[in-house]
């Protein structure tokens, strides 16, 4: 029985990108390049865990605990399952599982499916609780804080020779981090600034170390030079700071030097240096992504024991957000590495290389320096909606005139998992052809939680092809239940006479036209704002998008209000996505009047018949 993924247990060595996966490590060899070097142990044991799964033996839950136990590496069942079997083999026993079984079992089958995920759900739902009550603790009562600045000073002091010691999370992973590009940001005073100093230090042990730290203005920059004149020669006695040149010497040749850079201009002052690190302060305050890649080609060294690294710090809510957002924040989860393909030629001679990229949240509560002013944390939470997101929570997806600032990856965006076949299935769709034409699948399950579970985003397909690319999108998927479209493709000709609508739908798609009622564009906005909605008891709300549908999350993120009309979308902007998801809403809505809201109202009584109340 050949398991799918013979490629990985064969153990084959492979080029780093992306997360390091399961029974692998990372290796930097003599020319500097990583890679993922096999554990053939782990291997070994995977193999083995394939086999029960295979066989019907263990559950994925039992497999993946016995195989973390046996090789202290994690897998989850899901990734299991994904090395496990083929998506052919899993159709296939998806099919055979269901064969024979009558309405009732099919649906028994389906809800249990729907009771294991709530369970992990739930399970997630307690970290999270716990995760926050250790914040507010840290945070508010006064005897706690009490508490926490003698463990502060007691641990800053611990050791006369203690002169710098990251605050554990985020700060210590920053600084530890291995990536070519690491941005860490979020939260105001995470302790962001004052990581980018102590970073380069970690290499003045190499005499061909050179560093440079940038920030935005000089009066700024006099700011963190001051700060390193507490550090740095207490770290590396007899480092000296030379004023003219803005730069540490450190004895043994080493160097590190402190610049501004207002703009481009400014940055070509290091056309042709060679610095081995490189650190941005408040990264978003530029508006384009041009001085960082700018910099990118001044980072270089001679010296292959050294790795090259760029960073850079930010908070959200600047002029250079979206950009940073986009390279950074988007591509991959938080703290996870990623990595993109470059491709350039030098003297008629191509090259292909990898830069790998790494996204570190801050929060303040990271920050004991200054969680323990009250005050500080209090300000944050003051501030109006959008900037408490941005400073506070350090969130990305809040944008000034953001149309949906009810959005955010943690509570709406999702791992993708096999929709039970019970679930009511619904598709929604946008045509273009020179703009982008959007479908989007989401099923309802017993909850009446929607759940986004595909995406279609393509430009250039006549009728006939998007309706054909939609039926082999769907092949696997069962009914789908009920579908919208766009109304006006009804009126619109298709390239051989019959309106485009007709065109899809002769493939067998059965669209229904949306509403196209006055005011429905409002109302379907607000529907999607009651879907977003988190539900303060179950802190769940009704909709959730798989994380492959990016296209509809980027647009949630980043659709702006009309000016004229803040109740919309401005409808210049790209937003297929958006109106697909309108349009598959308008198949089920929620919260609007019922029959029970015409139920009069128990008359009042008060609860003392003479004076009571
Ligand atoms: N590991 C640490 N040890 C000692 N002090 C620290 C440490 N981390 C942060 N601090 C202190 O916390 C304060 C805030 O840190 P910092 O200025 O680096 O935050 P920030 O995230 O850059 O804030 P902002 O978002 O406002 O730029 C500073 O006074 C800094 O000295
Ligand atoms: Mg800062």
């Amino acid at each position: 029985m050949a398991p799918p993924v013979v490629d990985r247990l064969q153990g084959k060595r492979y080029r780093a990108a992306g997360p390091v996966p399961f029974g692998y490590d990372l290796v930097v060899d003599d020319e500097g390049l990583k890679w993922y070097e096999p554990d053939q142990e782990a291997l070994g044991k995977l193999r083995e865990a394939i086999e029960f799964i295979r066989s019907g033996q263990h559950s994925l839950r039992v497999t993946s605990e016995w195989l973390e136990q046996q090789t202290g590496r994690k897998l989850s069942g899901q990734g299991l399952s994904r090395l496990s079997w083929s998506k052919e083999e899993k159709a296939q026993r998806k099919k055979v599982r269901y064969k024979g079984l009558t309405k009732e079992q099919k649906r028994l089958a389906d809800l249990k499916v729907v009771q294991r995920n709530a369970e992990i759900r739930a399970k997630k739902a307690n970290t999270r609780i716990q995760k926050l009550q250790e914040k507010v603790s840290n945070n508010l009562p006064d005897s706690v804080v009490e508490d926490q600045d003698d463990q502060v000073t007691s641990d800053a002091t611990e050791g006369a020779d203690v002169i710098f010691k990251p605050n554990p999370g985020p700060q210590t992973d920053f600084l530890a981090s291995t990536e070519r590009e690491v941005f860490y940001g979020g939260a105001r005073g995470g302790g962001k600034t004052y990581s980018l100093l102590i970073a380069p230090l970690r290499f003045v042990g190499f005499s061909t170390s050179r560093a440079l730290l940038l920030r935005r203005s000089m009066p700024e920059l006099r700011d963190i030079i001051f700060q390193t004149q507490q550090i740095y020669p207490k770290v590396v006695p007899g480092a000296k700071f030379k004023g003219q040149e803005n730069t540490w010497h450190f004895p043994n040749g080493a160097r590190i030097e402190f610049g501004y850079c207002e703009n481009l201009q400014d940055a070509l002052r290091y056309q042709g240096q060679s610095y081995s690190w490189i650190g941005v302060d408040e990264l978003p305050q530029y508006n384009t992504p041009d001085i960082w890649n700018f910099l990118r080609s001044s980072l270089r060294s001679a010296d292959t024991r050294i790795p090259l690294h760029l960073r850079a710090t930010g908070n959200p809510g600047n002029v250079g957000s979206k950009w940073v957002k986009e390279l950074f924040i988007e591509p991959a989860m938080p703290n996870t590495r990623f990595a993109e393909k470059v491709e350039y030629s030098v003297a008629g001679k191509s090259f292909s290389t990898e830069i790998t990229r790494k996204f570190i949240p801050a929060s303040v509560w990271d920050n004991p320096y200054l969680t323990q002013d009250e005050g500080y944390v209090a300000m944050l939470a003051s501030l109006p909606e959008v900037k408490r997101q941005q400073f506070l929570y350090g969130n990305w997806d809040a944008v000034d005139d953001g149309a949906f600032p009810d959005f955010s990856r943690e509570d709406h965006v999702v791992e993708p998992f096999d929709i039970p076949s019970g679930w009511t299935k619904l598709r929604g769709a946008d045509y273009g052809y020179s703009s982008p034409s959007a479908v989007l699948w989401g099923a309802v399950d017993y909850d009446g939680v929607l759940w986004i579970y595909r995406e279609l985003y393509a430009q250039g397909m006549t009728g006939s092809d998007l309706g054909r690319r939609i039926i082999e999108e769907e092949w696997e998927d069962g009914t789908i239940n009920r579908a919208s479209l766009d109304s006006s493709t009804w009126a619109k000709r298709g390239t051989r006479g019959p309106s485009i609508a007709e065109d899809i739908n002769a493939q067998g798609c059965r669209f229904t036209p949306s509403d196209r009622s006055p005011g429905s564009r409002v109302s379907g906005k607000v529907q999607i704002h009651k879907r977003l909605k988190v539900n303060e008891e179950t802190g769940e709300p009704m909709i959730r998008i798989f994380d492959t549908c990016t296209q509809l999350i980027r647009q949630l993120t980043s659709l702006p209000v009309d000016k004229n009309n803040p109740e919309d979308v401005d409808t210049k902007a790209e937003d297929h996505a958006y109106d697909a998801l309108r349009y598959m809403l308008d198949l089920r809505p929620i919260n609007v009047m019922t029959a029970y809201d015409k139920i009069p109202k128990k008359r009042w009584v008060p609860s003392d018949a003479r004076f009571g109340y």
